[in-house]
């Protein structure tokens, strides 16, 4: 499958599971939740969605493997980010044991938007 259509099909997956949490917390009346909310619809679904469009629109030709490596790490780096504020908002697990790991999720979806930023330079489209 081609790198767009992954992430299309992965930013759907962010946007059914960023909605369905915010009909959670309208329903609930529980609005704790909604910083993991927000990120995972803007780094999950959002970013995604803008990643798909690059590589539709410009990214013709982009060094295959640099290119999949920086989709595996944003898609990573986003899941663990995800998962980690659902769990840090909910109080499952304290600031310092999801500190370590929602830092380094966060270094990994800025490195992932350097390396989309190094290919549109590279890519001659
Ligand atoms: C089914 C659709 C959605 C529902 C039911 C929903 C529900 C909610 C709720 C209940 C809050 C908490 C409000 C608060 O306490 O301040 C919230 C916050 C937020 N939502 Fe959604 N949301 C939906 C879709 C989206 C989408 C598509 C995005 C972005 C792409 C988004 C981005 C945000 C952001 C950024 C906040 C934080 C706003 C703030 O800083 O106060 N939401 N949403
Ligand atoms: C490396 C990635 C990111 C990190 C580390 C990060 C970190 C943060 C932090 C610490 C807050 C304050 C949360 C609080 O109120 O306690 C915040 C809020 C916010 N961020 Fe991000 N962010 C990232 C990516 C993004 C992206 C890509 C977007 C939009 C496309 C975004 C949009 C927002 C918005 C709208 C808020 C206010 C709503 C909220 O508090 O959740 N962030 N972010």
């Amino acid at each position: 499958m081609t790198l767009d259509r992954r992430f299309l099909l992965c930013g759907f997956a962010y946007a059914i599971a960023g909605m369905g949490l915010g009909v959670y917390m309208a329903a609930s009346h529980d609005h704790a939740l909604f910083v993991a909310h927000a990120h995972i619809l803007l780094v999950g679904f959002v970013v995604s969605f803008i990643y798909a469009l690059i590589h539709k629109l410009w990214l013709v030709g982009a060094p295959a493997r640099l290119a999949g490596f920086q989709f595996y790490l944003h898609q990573l780096a986003a899941l663990v980010m995800s998962v980690g504020l659902v769990l840090l908002y909910a109080g499952l697990y304290p600031e310092s044991t999801l500190g370590p790991v929602l830092g380094l999720a966060s270094v990994g979806v800025l490195i992932a938007a350097v390396l989309m930023a190094w290919l549109v330079l590279r890519s001659p489209g």
